[in-house]
């Protein structure tokens, strides 16, 4: 069925610096799609209390759409994902991959989708990273493995989705950058669209993955 306007993006900050180089370069990917006129939302996980998988295995025994860990803020981060028609996870480089905060996101969402005959399956992800110098291809690759596990649909920019800094605010002066974020979000838009309106059903997995 044609889905309604407006489509829905949520951006994550796995940051605990709020402003920084991840954080203005999401913002840079969400202009285009709120300018298409998408519902966008930034949020914070980069500085929370938030744990990795226990493997507890508890999601395939409820199948609820939720973490079975209850005692943080996860769920209310699933919520939103498994919400949304595009999901753009934002990272600093940290020894050359994701943040604390951002890997346990991962983990966490990837295995409750799993669990739930895939709630992440046909909807669009994007990974974006901010680095000083080098290792933003292991941690773009990080987010994007769970993305491709998961079904879900990966839109390509002109160039690679990062933004060089050190220093809070310092992405700003790198404008192939910007310019890569704006058209990743235009590419977003653009594929989000796509989708609602082609009318015709995700593809069942393989009946042994059911
Ligand atoms: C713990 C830690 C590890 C880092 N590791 C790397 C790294 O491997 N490669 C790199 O180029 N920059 C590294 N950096 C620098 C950050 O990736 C860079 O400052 C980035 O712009 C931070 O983004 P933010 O402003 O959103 O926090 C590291 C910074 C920290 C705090």
């Amino acid at each position: 069925m044609k889905r309604q306007n407006p489509l829905t993006a949520i951006a994550i900050n796995g940051s605990p610096r709020a402003g920084g180089n991840t954080e203005l370069l999401l913002k840079k990917v969400l202009e285009p799609l709120e300018q298409a006129g998408w519902n966008c939302r930034l949020l914070q996980i980069g500085g929370r209390a938030v744990r990795g998988c226990s493997a507890c295995y508890q999601c395939f025994e409820r199948k609820n759409k939720r973490c079975a860990v209850e005692n943080d803020a996860m769920n209310d981060f699933l919520e939103a994902i498994y919400a949304a028609d595009a999901v753009i996870v934002g990272t600093p480089t940290y020894f050359a991959d994701v943040s604390a905060e951002i890997k346990a996101l991962l983990d966490r969402a990837g295995l409750v989708s799993t669990a739930n005959d895939g709630l992440l399956k046909g909807k669009i992800g994007a990974a974006v990273a901010a680095v000083r110098r080098g290792g933003a291809t292991h941690a773009f690759d990080s987010i994007n493995h769970m993305f491709l596990m998961s079904s879900m649909i990966v839109p390509g920019s002109i160039y690679w989705n990062f933004g060089k800094g050190l220093n809070k605010g310092e992405v700003l002066n790198d404008e192939e950058a910007l310019r890569n974020m704006n058209h990743l979000g235009r590419v977003i838009a653009w594929l989000g669209q796509a989708v609602a309106q082609a009318a015709v059903p995700f593809p069942e997995p393989p009946i042994d993955e059911r």
